[in-house]
């Protein structure tokens, strides 16, 4: 199958960012300079609000009816034409696996018929590249990754290079926030409504769990904190008061962060015996937009001696610009995907290749 359009400009890039893994639309317009032209992110938490989360064929519908128009507002927005664009980047997986190919198949089209570049983003890579579309960020440098369907630290060693240090055994960190946003009545989305309610609760009135607190090994368990948190609301009289409610969103908040920190010191220790150097943690995914936990991380790099980088919490969670600038990252390296690259629900990270390895197999992935 053909690969598109070589890249023949030796200007300023522009390139179109589609994100359509899980329950966000987003179209985004962004240069190689890191100047976002345009970042389009259409939530469809009203359809699937009804539900208390995400329902996958709902979603995938949901793509195909707003993707089109959102990125001819895209376009608009940045006063731009698909003349003006240098390659197409969309999330090709991991996601849900209907709206992944809502996402790849309208890249793949434009690419094809504008002859341009196309580039099948690895959503997890937007994530950890995210930080770089902000700062001058020189690899290596600690990732610890927290959104709502993954929960792992890694090293990212340049594009492609990753290291996975420890991961989730069980849930991940914003499922855990969204269970107990559940349990609590708070709705979904869950992870803000949990940040808004713990804002004045007290964090010391309810004894949860900390999983996995002082382990030698870097990884993650959140199933027993959110079993915890069903126990206390089963043990309290309903409906719950909305005292009682703050303070139980601030005591889970504050066994999450216990649990980030202590991860995060010891990933921090292994980082500086692997590399020779302190940092910097860099936090991304959509639990990285809460402030709380923001804030104990920042501690525990400053009392590791290093510092916290964490983008605006709007290029946290799912959105178009961080597709986009990961597909920038690849295509400066020279590298661009044949339009019959597989969409795949599972894509971990430190299976990728690295851009100089040798071509990879384009069948979906059988690892987990
Ligand atoms: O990165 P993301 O937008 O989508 C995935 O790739 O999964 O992350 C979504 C997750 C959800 O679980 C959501 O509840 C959580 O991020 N989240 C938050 C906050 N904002 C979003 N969790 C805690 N505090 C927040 N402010
Ligand atoms: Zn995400």
């Amino acid at each position: 199958m053909k690969t598109p359009g070589t890249l023949t400009v030796p200007g300023t890039l522009t390139v179109l960012g589609i994100e359509t893994s899980c329950d966000e639309t987003a179209a985004a317009i962004v240069t190689d300079k890191g100047e976002i032209r345009a970042d389009l992110v259409l939530s469809q938490f009203e359809a699937h609000r009804p539900f208390g989360g995400v329902v996958p064929e709902i979603a995938a519908r949901s793509h195909l009816d707003h993707l089109d128009r959102l990125i001819e507002e895209a376009l608009a927005t940045a006063g731009l034409d698909f003349a003006d664009l240098d390659a197409i980047a969309a999330t090709a997986g991991p996601g849900l696996i209907g709206g992944v190919f809502v996402g790849a198949m309208t890249g793949k089209a434009i690419a094809l018929a504008r002859d341009l570049p196309f580039l099948a983003v690895n959503h997890l890579e937007g994530h950890a590249l995210s930080i770089r579309l902000c700062e001058a960020v020189a690899f290596p440098y600690l990732l610890l990754l927290v959104s709502g369907g993954h929960c792992q630290l890694l090293a990212v060693e340049g594009i492609g290079r990753y290291r996975r240090f420890g991961g989730t055994i069980d849930d991940a960190v914003g499922e855990a926030f969204d269970k107990t946003a559940k349990l609590l009545g708070l709705g979904y989305p869950g992870g803000p409504a949990v940040e808004r309610a713990a804002a004045d609760g007290d964090p010391g009135r309810f004894a949860l769990p900390r999983p996995m607190l002082g382990r030698p090994q870097l990884d993650f368990s959140f199933s027993g904190l959110k079993t915890a948190v069903r126990h206390t609301v089963q043990k309290l009289e309903t409906p719950l008061a909305p005292r009682t409610v703050a303070d139980l969103a601030a005591s889970f908040q504050a066994a999450v962060g216990d649990v980030l920190a202590d991860r995060c010191r010891g990933a921090l220790a292994r980082f500086e015996e692997e590399f020779g150097k302190r940092g910097p943690l860099v936090v991304a995914g959509g639990v990285a937009a809460n402030g709380y936990l923001r804030e104990r991380l920042q501690a525990t790099a400053g009392t590791a001696g290093c510092a916290l980088l964490a983008p605006p919490p709007r290029l946290c969670t799912d959105n178009a610009a961080m597709i986009a600038w990961a597909g920038i990252e690849r295509l400066r390296l020279g590298q661009a995907d044949p339009l019959d690259f597989a969409p795949r629900p599972r894509w971990p990270l430190d299976q990728m290749p690295p851009p100089d390895a040798p071509a990879v197999p384009h069948e979906e992935s059988s690892q987990p």
